[in-house]
């Protein structure tokens, strides 16, 4: 028997825009767009593999759910699987590879993955998180948007850290699938437990410049691992502060390297083999660009060098990961001659 995740899942979406709308009229604009973009997702022209990933959430077991923790580290969804939910629910996760943001738990209980499947992502995005939450206004009430926010592991951190609402676009098919799969075991242990019961996290499959531009519907906006994916940082900087109501805050992660408020490296080709890396400033030169683009109280609050402990081969992820990356004689460098990848995060005000 197929599930209905999905559709359920899109139902609650548009019930949460059309509360909002009623409070915020920017948000009748989404609510119009909505039905081309959840379309458009599905659209074998546009994504060859959609059906199948469709087809592998649908078919995903019902389990007796015992509890969700949305604020443990390895995201886990506490529930008794016997042996063939076990190989089932395996398998059909499996279809959905590579898992690059993570890690989630199905069945077991937190702490436990020997009872449970445990889906080792290529990143411990946990870690991430740890370096950015404590930076953060506390997120209790807020309105969140994570723009890219791939599997949508840390948008359910988001939800979990008690964000009143999340929605997390990104435009990968395979990222909005794998969201689905995660949202299909978490079912509404996400939502609001006071009046309306609707679902908290929500996923749009689009990139940030499909959304209207002046939204202004967000306390909290997050761009990480972005910024040196977009040709042009400063249309990317202007697009998230049009999201934003005024006195929101801004969480951007990005690439950096070392150097003064002049410093920017523009890798020639490919940037640690990946071939859609544009611009790598020095923090000193974000900050600059930050405050150009008109935010205030920029801030950097954490500076960190990526190990090969945090994004790394797994069984989920099979493909070279950084350690194929970097200069096999002297892990400071990539493997084309640039510094190793160093990420910051910055916060700012609008
Ligand atoms: C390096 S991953 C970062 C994922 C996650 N935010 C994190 O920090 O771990 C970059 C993500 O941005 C998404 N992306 C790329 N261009 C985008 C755009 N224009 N708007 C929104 N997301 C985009 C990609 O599909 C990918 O999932």
């Amino acid at each position: 028997m197929l599930n209905d995740t999905i559709t359920h899942a899109e139902r609650e979406l548009y019930l949460t825009l059309l509360e909002l709308a009623q409070q915020q009229p920017s948000a009748y604009e989404w609510l119009t767009r909505l039905p081309t973009w959840l379309n458009d997702i599905k659209n074998k022209a546009n994504y060859a593999h959609a059906p199948a990933y469709q087809a592998s959430v649908a078919r995903l077991p019902q389990l007796t759910v015992n509890h969700v923790d949305l604020n443990s580290d390895t995201l886990t969804i506490e529930a008794s699987l016997n042996e063939s939910q076990r190989k089932q629910t395996t398998a059909l996760l499996k279809q959905l590879m590579p898992w690059r943001k993570g890690p989630f738990q199905i069945g077991g209980q937190i702490g436990d993955d020997e009872s449970g499947i445990k889906i080792d992502t290529e990143w411990h995005s946990d870690w991430k998180w740890q370096r950015v939450a404590p930076h953060l206004s506390r997120l209790d009430g807020r309105r969140v948007l994570d723009v890219g926010g791939g599997s949508g592991y840390h948008g359910w951190r988001m939800a979990g850290a008690g964000a009143d609402t999340v929605i997390i676009i990104d435009p990968s098919c395979l990222f909005y699938h794998q969201f689905m799969a995660i949202r299909h075991f978490v079912g509404s242990a996400d939502a609001h437990t006071h009046n309306t019961g609707r679902y908290r996290t929500h996923y749009i499959p689009v990139p940030l410049e499909a959304l209207p531009e002046h939204s202004q519907l967000f306390d909290t906006v997050f761009s990480m691992g972005v910024l040196y994916h977009r040709q042009s940082p400063f249309e990317h900087l202007q697009q998230l502060k049009g999201q934003l109501v005024k006195g929101g805050e801004l969480v951007l992660e990005t690439l950096v390297i070392e150097g003064d408020a002049n410093t920017v490296l523009v890798p020639h080709d490919r940037y640690a083999q990946m071939n859609n890396v544009y611009f790598l400033p020095s923090v000193a030169a974000l900050i600059g660009w930050l405050e150009k683009a008109g935010f205030s109280e920029v801030r950097c609050v954490d500076v960190a060098v990526t190990s090969m402990e945090e994004q790394r081969k797994t069984e989920w992820m099979t493909y070279h990961s950084l350690i194929d990356f970097l200069d096999p004689n002297d892990s400071t460098k990539t493997i084309e001659g640039y510094p190793a990848p160093m990420r910051a995060t910055l916060i700012a005000k609008k």
